[in-house]
């Protein structure tokens, strides 16, 4: 008999709903919050309400574009967490609801490993998917982690940023540049314009696999402040330059450690994940480092990088096979590590 999982994520300012049959997607829903735009941010009280407001028919568009109805899902998983922790709580508590109402189990998923595990998510039954061990770069607005991946279930971070995640570097350095919230879009679009060499900024030398972009974002202020004294048009006639060489410091900081990685573990596969994921710079240096290297590369599709259900259906899956479900009485968490 098929296995028909229905993900459930609302983390942060996406509530999504997905189904996944026997491990192939069917579908995937994703209502973005526009509330937050003019707050330059997540407003945490206002996603809260905003999931309460769009849970229900986002669950209801997924089932019916899978074609399928409540009474053929299998178990449903959702994420627990880390996230907002009003955001978790309505995803949370409809899933328990809905599970309840059609007495099949529920499975709790980390936020987390749902970003490594959407490389397994097959839009096809012949799509390809990462074979273990490989590393995943996992970057976002939240974190910057190297993690060697032994299984779906059996993950270890190797490196992980000590202050500021590289999505926030994105965001925070756009904010100065007067670009809208979320920033890394806007960088990565300028930047494709621009010259990556022209402006030089500060990278860190710090041991290990650790990252740090606290400095980065300090010289590329800096750098802002002491050209707008002497023309204040500086951003303006300098917008292009600026976002490629933003974003190529933030390339070559991410590469030097996943090299690094790589070297250590001798893994043979990358894969990278989460929003940051998504710039094309990124996915471009991930490639070709790979090609160059006589590794696989696994770069997802932009639907799966930033927030989505495929990925929490997918790692429900996994466990739902292994018959790992969750208690009623499990609460959703704000923090946890891989
Ligand atoms: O994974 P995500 O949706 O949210 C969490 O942090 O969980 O990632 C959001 C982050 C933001 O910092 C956003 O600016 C960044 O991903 N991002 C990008 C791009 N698209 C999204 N950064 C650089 N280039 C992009 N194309």
């Amino acid at each position: 008999m098929s296995i028909v999982i229905l993900g459930i994520e609302s983390s942060c300012d996406d509530t999504s709903a997905a189904v996944i049959r026997d491990g192939v997607l069917l579908s995937n829903v994703i209502a973005s919050q526009e509330v937050h735009a003019e707050f330059g941010g997540v407003v945490p009280e206002l996603a809260s309400r905003a999931h309460q407001q769009n849970i229900v028919p986002v669950v209801d568009t997924a089932l019916k574009r899978a074609g399928i109805s409540k009474s053929d899902l299998t178990a449903i998983g959702f994420t627990r967490g880390p996230g907002l922790l009003g955001s978790l709580l309505v995803g949370t508590s409809f899933a328990k609801g809905m599970s309840l109402g059609l007495r099949i189990p529920i499975v709790d998923v980390n936020h987390l490993h749902g970003h490594v595990l959407s490389h397994f998510i097959r839009r096809t039954e012949e799509d390809a998917v990462p074979e273990y061990p490989f590393i995943c770069l996992l970057v976002s607005g939240g974190n910057s982690q190297i993690i060697l991946v032994r299984n779906y279930n059996d993950m270890e971070i190797r490196g992980q940023t000590i202050d500021d995640a590289a999505g926030e570097a994105f965001d925070k350095c756009a904010k100065v540049m007067g670009l809208p919230y979320p920033g890394g879009p806007h960088i990565d679009r300028l930047a494709a314009e621009g010259d990556a060499n022209r402006f030089k900024f500060a990278k860190p030398h710090i041991p290990g696999l650790d990252y740090s972009f606290s400095g980065l974002k300090t010289s590329f202020l800096y750098t802002l402040r002491d050209e707008l004294k002497n023309n204040p048009e500086f951003i303006e006639q300098n917008k292009a330059d600026l976002a490629a060489s933003l974003q190529k410091t933030i390339i070559d900081i991410l590469m030097q450690k996943l090299d690094k990685a790589v070297k250590q573990t001798g893994v043979k596969t990358v894969a990278i994940g989460g929003g940051v994921s998504a710039n094309s710079g990124v996915r471009d240096a991930v490639a070709d480092y790979c090609a160059r290297n006589g590794l696989t590369a696994f770069i997802p599709p932009r639907v799966f990088t930033t927030d989505n259900a495929a990925m929490v259906a997918i790692a429900a899956y996994y466990k739902y096979l292994d018959k790992d479900f969750c208690r009623y009485d499990a609460v959703p968490y704000a923090r946890v590590q891989v």
